[in-house]
């Protein structure tokens, strides 16, 4: 079986109805990074921290996979189907993809700050201060914040090497390391960019750009790619 690599981003949740980041309007337009996404933030305020993903797991509560995240499910069927979202939203899971791997974290999971192996689910629960790990740590949102290292990198890295068809979704390919990842397919992966307004994306020989919301875009891809591959 062909190995498809999908590398989603917030724009792949937009029609969910989960706002991006750094649309008009987005996360970043209403928010200060620096107040409630980095280790620095959580030190000085962690409540602010603490209330930023409480708003926005209870937000994740009411709202339904889209179309896009629904296409990617079917490809299971004819492809070997690896997600990689920087997205922190649970719609991949709930569409029904199996493989997916979190590079920026999830919202749904908290851990320990004593050791950041205790990781629990909440669900789309509140998180508050004096909310403990067994361990006796504080529990923080299971987030990637700014500054801090991307676990799950380089396993992303070597999953991206292995593509035989590389789909980048909704991203504006201006966060470092993960707009690096494209990069890592190999010269004869073919690269399908799907995204409205999609960013310059430079030295990628097999792209095909999609100028289309993912709601529309992906499943008319999967539809062909799964015509082709009958
Ligand atoms: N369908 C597809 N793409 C869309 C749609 C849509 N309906 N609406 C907007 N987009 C595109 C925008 O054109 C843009 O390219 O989604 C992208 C959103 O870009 P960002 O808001 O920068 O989101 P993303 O690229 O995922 O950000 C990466 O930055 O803030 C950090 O950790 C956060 O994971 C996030 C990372």
């Amino acid at each position: 079986m062909r190995h498809i690599v999908v590398l989603s981003g917030a724009g792949m949740s937009a029609e969910s109805g989960i706002s991006t980041f750094r649309d008009n309007g987005g996360l970043w337009d209403k928010y200060d990074i620096s107040e409630v996404a980095t280790p620095e933030a959580w030190a000085r305020q962690p409540e602010l921290v603490l209330e930023f993903y409480n708003m926005r797991r209870a937000a994740l509560a009411e709202v339904e996979p889209n179309s896009g995240h629904l296409a990617l499910t079917q490809l299971e069927e004819h492809f070997d189907v690896s997600i990689i979202t920087q997205n922190v939203d649970d719609l991949h899971e709930r569409a029904g993809s199996r493989n997916i791997l979190h590079l920026h974290g999830e919202l749904t999971k908290v851990r320990s700050t004593k050791n950041e192996d205790h990781i629990q689910d909440i669900g789309y629960q509140n998180l508050k201060l004096g909310d403990k790990c067994p361990d006796g740590g504080q529990l923080r949102p299971h987030i990637v914040w700014f500054g801090e290292e991307v676990p799950k990198l380089m396993e992303a890295a070597q999953i991206t090497r292995t593509a035989d068809i590389l789909l980048i979704i909704g991203t504006s390919m201006q966060v470092y390391p993960a707009s690096q990842l494209i990069y890592e397919a190999s010269p004869n992966c073919e690269v399908y960019y799907i995204d409205p307004d999609p960013a310059p994306v430079y030295g990628i020989s097999n792209l095909k750009v999609i100028k289309e919301k993912a709601g529309i875009g992906v499943p008319a891809l999967v539809h062909n790619l799964m015509s082709k591959n009958q």
